[in-house]
């Protein structure tokens, strides 16, 4: 974000009308000094998504999403904030910010920008080999695994011919420099001298977002080891950051959902087949940011891995990435130690799509797994299930879906789904302290306040600028309301005044920006800007001092008589503190 300057974004939003870009994507009619139409983001049938010209801001009433001009193009067209911001000004023709400031950017950007141009070289030089009589054994060996040639070109595959030189000489020809061809990746350096990383193998070329080749996966072509040579991270390639197949995924229109699968071989062979939303993580177990990154695409994964045990436990690991990031999730499991390669050769894709329609969810994944744990026909076994399946079910937010699946459980075991209710509520009952769920409370009550101070603040940020010391981030209890407030405050101490849409370009979370423009509809103006946010501050302090109250009283039960003491001595000051800002 903070690759460009304010001054340049300010004048990217003053060029390129919301109105106009959103008209684009969205058929929008006025009525009552905004544009409506009906809201890309979610299905509806009566408009709920406004566009306000006056701000530059959208907001969807119906999905409480909002944003600017470059916000709304992220969201549409699935790209980062640095990309819609590039889109909008070729569009508007606006040159892009010489970057002049940052040197080390620069030289940064040059180096990946090089390195990126070796492996379109590697990878042209690969396929082209892999085509050409020198590939003859390894394409049979393609073959033999049922790729065909269009695989072959559609992901680009190709092979490394039994050589120490091939790609070094053809990237020192074209003038690069040993060591960068060192630190691309594609050779290895000894002695400062470089060779070729890949030798006789079958060359799978990793493709980012972009549709950059930046890393290969090297597949010998018998049973030696290592089976796979991956690039290591460069400059230009993390490997935690991508998935492979992520490119051919991105270009499709619309994603429904996607399927998760371990190798190279899975991904190519099941798109062969016809499953094109396919990924793998690259050799590593799925890491958060990889699942980060296929948010972007879809919210419905299917995990795929390997029949045997390995892919069991991989599958419960990835299970809770996935599930931490929002995505529902089903898994897909094959008998035999089959992977999804060896399945869908052997059944197609009709017996895949079976497999998918049958797909348990998550939470009946879980129980299932649990289960095979103990032996249900024992009174012990069929105990001890019940009360771990209903840890299981306590994870569920709804009361419906815990009961369903209480039922399950309850005719497996023979227990009543009302006492594994009962357990489950025991736990959680356990699990969330009294003083938990009093912080819960007030953090609710406190809200009302917050947002009203930040709304204010939004609406007047000279008003604003009067009361911001007095108050820090840090008093507020939502991770949104702290980094508006933090935006704000940023923004004053550098003495800027944003206007709305350029205040969003201050916040990189997504749900911060909806909340922001949230709070932007929200705000009737204050009378007395200054005084309402004073008075904001005061609300906010008292309702944080109440709910500390509440939990001292609740602690004060069973509590020995020495730390009543305390306790009430805490309550005292509360109280003072309390009857002081009732009178001021
Ligand atoms: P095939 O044996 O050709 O079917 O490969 P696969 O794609 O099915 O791979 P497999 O399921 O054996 O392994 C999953 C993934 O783990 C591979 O795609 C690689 O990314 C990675 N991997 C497997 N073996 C190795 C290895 O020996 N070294 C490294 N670094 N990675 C490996
Ligand atoms: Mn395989």
């Amino acid at each position: 974000m903070a690759r460009f300057s304010d001054v340049w974004l300010s004048e990217l939003y003053n060029k390129c009308d919301i109105v106009d870009v959103v008209s684009d994507y969205v058929t929008l009619a006025e009525r009552g000094g905004r544009y409506w139409g009906l809201c890309p983001f979610h299905h509806e049938k009566t408009p709920s998504f406004s566009v306000n010209r006056e701000k530059q801001l959208y907001y969807c009433f119906g999905c409480k999403a909002g944003g600017n001009v470059a916000n709304f193009v992220m969201k549409i067209e699935n790209l980062t904030f640095g990309e819609s911001v590039e889109l909008l000004a070729r569009r508007c023709g606006l040159p892009m910010p010489k970057l002049v400031d940052d040197k080390q950017y620069q030289e940064i950007k040059e180096k990946k920008r090089q390195i990126a141009e070796m492996h379109k070289l590697a990878a042209r030089f690969y396929h082209n080999t892999l085509m050409s009589a020198a590939g003859a054994d390894a394409l049979a060996y393609l073959k033999r695994r049922g790729v065909g040639e269009e695989t072959v070109k559609r992901f680009g595959l190709g092979y490394a011919p039994d050589s120490w030189d091939s790609v070094v000489s053809l990237l020192t020809a074209e003038g690069y420099s040993e060591p960068l061809i060192g630190e691309s990746g594609l050779a290895a350096v000894k002695n400062g001298k470089a060779f070729d990383a890949f030798r006789n193998r079958v060359m799978y070329p990793i493709i980012n977002v972009f549709g950059d080749v930046v890393a290969f996966g090297g597949r010998v072509l018998d049973d030696s080891t290592p089976k796979y040579l991956n690039t290591k991270d460069t400059v230009l390639f993390n490997k935690r950051r991508n998935l492979y197949g992520i490119d051919l995924l991105r270009r499709q229109r619309s994603v429904k959902s996607a399927v998760i699968v371990e190798g190279y071989m899975d991904v190519v062979s099941m798109y062969a087949h016809g499953v094109k939303a396919v990924v793998a993580s690259l050799g590593t177990a799925l890491t958060k940011e990889q699942a980060i990154l296929l948010k972007r695409y879809t919210n419905d994964v299917f995990i795929s891995y390997d029949g045997d045990e390995a892919g069991e436990i991989a599958t419960g690991k990835a299970m809770d990435i996935l599930e931490a990031e929002g995505f529902n999730v089903r898994v897909i499991r094959f008998d035999e130690g089959l992977d999804p390669d060896d399945f869908i050769r052997r059944y197609g894709l009709a017996g895949f799509a079976k497999k998918v329609k049958a797909a348990p969810s998550a939470i009946q994944y879980r129980l299932e797994m649990k289960k095979r744990e103990f032996l249900l026909d024992t009174e012990d076994g069929r105990e001890g299930y019940a009360i771990e399946a209903a840890k299981i079910i306590a994870r569920l937010d709804s009361p419906i879906k815990r009961e369903r699946y209480a039922e399950m459980v309850a005719e497996q075991t023979g227990f009543s789904a009302a006492s594994i209710l009962g357990q489950m509520h025991k736990k959680t009952a356990n699990e969330n302290t009294s003083a938990n769920y009093r912080y819960n409370r007030t953090e609710k009550t406190a809200d009302n306040s917050e947002s009203a101070f930040l709304a204010c603040a939004l609406a007047d940020i000279r008003s604003f600028e009067a009361v911001a010391d007095e108050i820090g981030a840090d008093e507020f209890t939502t991770p949104s309301h702290k980094n508006i407030f933090s935006a704000l405050s940023d923004c004053v101490k550098r003495g800027i005044q944003p206007t709305d849409a350029e205040i969003l370009s201050h916040l990189e979370r997504e749900d911060d920006r909806n909340e922001a423009v949230r709070l932007m509809e929200i705000m009737t103006a204050a009378e007395d800007p200054v005084a309402y946010l004073k008075d904001c501050v005061k609300k906010i302090r008292t309702a944080k001092m109440k709910g500390e109250r509440e939990a001292l009283m609740e602690a004060l039960r069973g509590a020995s008589a020495e730390q009543q003491r305390s306790l009430l001595a805490r309550i005292g000051e509360i109280d003072k503190e309390l009857n002081r800002n009732r009178f001021v």
